[in-house]
């Protein structure tokens, strides 16, 4: 019986592979369904014999009671984004700069959420989604309904793999259609359907929704390039788009761009742009990447499209700091796949310089195909009837006299206690980049400070002691209220960069809260510093410096973090310290070339340890110009600079000196 359990799975598996992949079956719908059956009854009268890769297992649905969190092998990372041929030319240009023979793979850029794939021993084991980058959800049970990828690999191999689940527009069309009978919402683009098919408990949802997969990415291998890694996808029996090519130049680029904007109506699936990738994956490691984004590829996106709609009115919006903002109101309209009502109008003088007016037709489309903008008023249909804008005098939320900015552009409420800014603070602290707080939603939390349940960011520490009232609450459950406060108990451990982005000081970012958090390692050496000291630090100006101390300065602050760190959230830095070292502190340094012991990503981080800057590019400032094989134009400029050269061994004594290597 197991003989024939397996047999049975081989066959399945492979008439799987010839249909979805190869698109060549070799058993006819009615042979494929009877050998299925079979094995259904065999696997029901003896479930010892189930095998993992097993069809039915695939397709059978599952229905878990939450997403597990999954940290990646690799952290998964984004693309940047160009917009036009200019700057593919400046793209080619920066890497042809360090690597003047560079070749690229180019491929279609799927529209749909990223996925990473585990297979263990050449078995499918896991699949999670992005997440932050480091930590994603496990999704396992909703890939396991996509047809087309196989439980099993064609070798034995175990592979972190990523890649895009999509939905094709046929599906789509089909889901929307059923959607419009039943009588419930209509997905806006495949993408947000394809989302919200794998964002389900039950999987039963994904099943129904068809969805479909295509792998463009394996971190760790031993091949050589970008292309041979595609064929050995390909070759393991993982789904990977045909349509991916070879570029040699930045007019063999254009040229495979200027073919799919042509012929993208053709495909099957929809796409919003063309990835291009190097191909040679030691130049990958050498360029290495930036906290978001590989350097050695970037997306091309499509242009927007543009549409035109009314503008019937502009709102203000208080903003956290108290900046006050123009915001269009806009008839609802389609554009780049949903539905717009709003559009920030930034400020008035925005408003002038577009000449924008109440009542205006306007042009609209989304900005990076992400953020709706107003591009400008459609000027032949003016009828004389509109409005021009008149700037409020008062705050709209609490009616305190607006101050103008320094600059004279922007305007401010100054009322500390003003509600719009509290709760837009209050977003601001659980936000992902922030303290992560998950199920505080800004709707949430503006019903949570109308109700006086959070006023202050202490209070969310606090909801631990009101969960009976929350449960209560119409919309909250007790699973909802549960997992809230875990995510609010999880936050206390976050390292300290994380609070001080989240109090919003004016001026501090995430990058800088990093920075400081790594030089100061507490929020008491950080509360004691002085102006000149933080203006030391590199990326801190004067400003900032000022900020942060009155920030510190003011009683009610220093209360609000007593009370923080009581309630247990922690004040310290948790991430690798900064060691001071004379050979690197405060020196700036650009690195060059290929070094043969170390790849120049895991050079900057030393470098960084021990409190040195790296830059990419020479200048007067430069201290010291780390120098390897192939080194370009970095090195003539540092040696017509005069500046400090070392060479691979200098750099090699250094390292070993202080055991890093
Ligand atoms: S490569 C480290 N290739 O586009 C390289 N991404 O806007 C990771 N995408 O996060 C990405 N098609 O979800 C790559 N052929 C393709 C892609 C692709 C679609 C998505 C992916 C990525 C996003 C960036």
């Amino acid at each position: 019986m197991k003989e024939r359990i397996q047999e049975l799975v081989d066959i399945l598996n492979k008439a799987n592979v010839e249909y979805y992949l190869n698109d060549d079956p070799f058993l006819s719908d009615n042979e494929y369904d009877s050998l299925l059956n079979e094995l259904n009854k065999l696997e029901h009268d003896y479930p010892q014999y189930i095998l993992p890769d097993s069809p039915t297992q695939k397709v059978a649905t599952k229905v878990i009671s939450e997403f597990q969190k999954v940290t990646h092998d690799t952290p998964m990372f984004s693309l940047s984004n160009v917009f036009n041929e200019e700057e593919v030319r400046d793209f080619d240009k920066k890497i042809r700069k360090e690597f003047p023979n560079c070749e690229y793979v180019c491929e279609l850029k799927m529209d749909g959420l990223a996925v990473s794939l585990n297979y263990e021993k050449g078995v499918f084991k896991r699949a999670a989604t992005r997440g932050d980058g480091v930590v994603g959800e496990d999704i396992t049970h909703n890939v396991l309904t996509i047809k087309s990828l196989p439980l099993k690999l064609k070798e034995p191999v175990d592979l972190e793999v990523r890649g895009e689940i999509y939905m094709s527009k046929k599906s789509f069309n089909e889901c929307n259609k059923k959607r419009e009978e039943e009588g419930l919402p209509l997905f806006q683009n495949p993408r947000n359907a394809a989302a919200g098919s794998i964002r389900q408990l039950d999987s039963k949802i994904a099943k129904e929704r068809d969805l479909d997969i295509y792998l463009y990415h394996l971190p760790n291998t031993p091949l050589k390039t970008h292309y041979e890694t595609m064929e050995y996808l390909k070759k393991l029996g993982l789904p990977t788009n045909p349509n991916l090519t070879l570029a040699k130049s930045a007019d063999d680029i254009i040229t495979y761009i200027e073919h799919w904007t042509q012929n993208r109506p053709q495909l099957p699936y929809e796409i919003d742009g063309i990835v291009i990738k190097v191909n040679s994956l030691a130049m990958q490691r050498e360029l290495g990447q930036t906290a978001k984004y590989p350097k050695w590829a970037t997306a091309y996106k499509f242009p927007a499209e543009e549409v035109i709609t009314k503008l019937t009115d502009i709102v203000f919006t208080v903003g956290r700091t108290g900046q006050i903002t123009p915001n269009a109101v806009l008839e609802p309209i389609k554009v780049a796949g949903s539905t717009v009502k709003r559009a920030t109008l930034h400020n008035m003088d925005y408003i002038r310089s577009k000449d924008l007016k109440i009542g205006d037709y306007v042009y609209l489309h989304k900005a990076g195909d992400v953020i709706p903008e107003v591009v400008g008023p459609v000027l032949n249909r003016r009828q004389g009837t509109e409005k021009e804008l008149v700037m409020i005098k008062k705050c709209p939320i609490c009616n305190t006299d607006l101050v103008k900015s320094a600059s004279e552009i922007d305007y401010f409420c100054p009322n500390q206690a003003c509600p719009a800014r509290n709760v837009e603070s209050l977003i601001h602290f659980v936000s992902r980049n922030a303290m992560n707080i998950d199920g505080l939603g800004d709707r949430i939390m503006e019903d949570f400070y109308n109700m006086h349940i959070i006023r202050n960011f202490p209070d969310i520490y606090l909801l631990k002691n009101r969960k009976q009232e929350l449960i209560e609450l119409e919309g909250f459950g007790s699973k909802s209220v549960e997992n809230l406060l875990i995510s609010i108990e999880n936050s206390k451990q976050n390292s300290l960069e994380r609070l001080l982005f989240a109090l919003g000081i004016p001026g501090i970012g995430e990058k800088n809260a990093r920075t400081i958090a790594k030089k100061y390692e507490n929020i008491d050496n950080l509360k004691n510093a002085n102006v000149e000291e933080l203006q030391l630090i590199p990326d801190i100006g004067g400003t900032l410096a000022q900020n942060i101390c009155n920030f510190f300065d003011n009683p009610a602050n220093r209360i609000l973090i007593r009370e923080l760190k009581e309630l247990g959230v922690n004040m310290t830095y948790l991430g690798e310290k900064i060691i001071e070292h004379e050979t690197f502190s405060n020196k700036k340094f650009v690195l060059t070339g290929t070094l043969s012991f170390i790849k120049r990503d895991e050079l900057k981080k030393i470098i960084e340890k021990y409190n040195g800057i790296v830059t990419g590019s020479v200048s007067a400032k430069t201290d010291v110009v780390i120098v390897g094989e192939d080194a370009g134009s970095k090195y003539d400029k540092a040696v017509e600079l005069n500046i400090e050269i070392w060479d691979e061994v200098t750099i090699h004594k250094i390292l070993e000196d202080l055991k890093e290597i």
